[in-house]
């Protein structure tokens, strides 16, 4: 049976991966270590076995015993092992949710509903490095996958609405505490007017003493419209990600444009995305949505009215679950060939630990 280790199991992407991986029996076909960069010689999972202990993850040795290695450890982690578990002659193939490695030439992006033949060809090629996308990018084509395998993509831009749980748990927790703050704000005023309320809940807002050390501002009742590093020309990293990435998932011979502006609202773990494509050509709306509805198995079309897209174009509606609807789906006033859509998809799914398992199970197959 194939080896498997896993590296950062207990965190958040790792838990939900944990969770798919047993919901889709995933453990029966593989052996499973567990590793530990805090707890070793405490209980693994009872997916590692009777009596299995949890190894160290700065083991090189323990490390290479297992020819695949599973890591939502972090970047900071990848950093400090992947490069030293090479040098020590190890062959096996790494799989991550982290985005260190993912720009490497000896990487490839995974998202097999949309990149299948890309993974094969670099599983022919003996390639070893799988990573996983940026979120929002992996969402992205989860929806409007599409209309780039059929040509019709010239350039898209993303306006995104991230969640809190696209800057890990402690921010998630953040948000949640200063919803916390405004909410008892608003509660103790329970005969206010709105006007009322809304000034006490602005006063918790601007308070000195709202829990801001993740975030570095408000976002509860708010938004900010930043998110990662700073790059050159402006842009952030997670935007410069959108072209970078979109491109190298689809392995596109010329580059698409892809840009937009990121911005982190108070959602907790759905991205949701309004996107404008402009398309190769003025091309029917019926065959849009046909187009879109086979974008993958989980992409979902949602008819352009408003029952519909309140009801299942939404965070609410989507958390929890692995469809990736598309909807709001109509041409701009810009030109024919211009599309408008929304799109919303679990952040910690598609997009950070299903393309992961899926990896898994595509290995399983191939190497037995
Ligand atoms: N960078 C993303 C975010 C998370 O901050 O929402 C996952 O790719």
């Amino acid at each position: 049976m194939l080896k498997v280790g896993f590296i950062g199991w207990r965190g958040m992407v790792g838990s939900v991966l944990l969770q798919r991986m047993r919901e889709e029996s995933d453990f029966a076909g593989i052996e499973s270590v567990f590793f530990t960069t805090s707890n070793i010689g405490g209980p693994a999972p009872p997916e590692g076995g009777p009596g299995a202990v949890l190894q160290d993850a700065y083991d090189l040795k323990a490390l290479a015993a297992c020819p695949v290695l599973l890591s939502c450890q972090g970047g900071d982690y990848t950093t400090q092992v992947y490069a030293e578990l090479r040098k020590s002659g190890w062959q096996g193939y790494w799989i991550d949710a982290a985005s260190t490695l993912r720009m490497a030439e000896d990487a490839v992006i995974i998202l097999d509903p949309v990149n299948r033949s890309v993974i094969d060809r670099a599983l022919d090629s003996g390639l070893k490095a799988y990573i996983g996308g940026n979120c929002t990018v992996s969402l992205m084509l989860m929806a409007i996958g599409g209309l780039f395998r059929e040509g019709l993509v010239e350039w898209v831009t993303s306006m995104t609405y991230q969640a809190a749980s696209g800057a890990g748990a402690a921010k998630m927790l953040e948000l949640m505490r200063q919803m916390d703050r405004l909410t008892a704000a608003a509660n103790s005023l329970p005969n206010g007017d709105a006007l009322s309320v809304e000034t006490a809940v602005t006063a918790q807002q601007r308070s000195a003493s709202l829990p801001v050390a993740e975030f570095g501002a408000p976002l509860a009742g708010s938004l900010l419209a930043w998110i990662d590093k700073e790059m050159p020309g402006g842009q952030t990293r997670e935007e410069w990600k959108g072209e970078t990435e979109t491109n190298k998932i689809l392995g596109t011979p010329r580059t698409i444009p892809v840009d937009g502006v990121c911005v982190r609202v108070g959602t907790l773990r759905c991205h949701s995305q309004g996107l404008t494509v402009k398309l190769t050509r003025d091309v029917p709306m019926a065959d849009i949505e046909a187009i879109l509805a086979s974008s993958t198995p989980w992409t979902k079309v949602v008819p352009n009215n408003k029952r519909d897209t309140i009801t299942d174009l939404t965070p609410t509606a989507v958390t929890g679950t692995l469809t990736v609807p598309v909807g709001r789906l109509h041409k701009l006033r810009l030109g024919p060939e211009y599309l408008g859509a929304f799109t919303v998809g679990d952040q910690l799914l598609w997009g950070a630990a299903e393309p992961l398992r899926r990896m898994v199970r595509i290995l399983r197959e191939r190497l037995g």
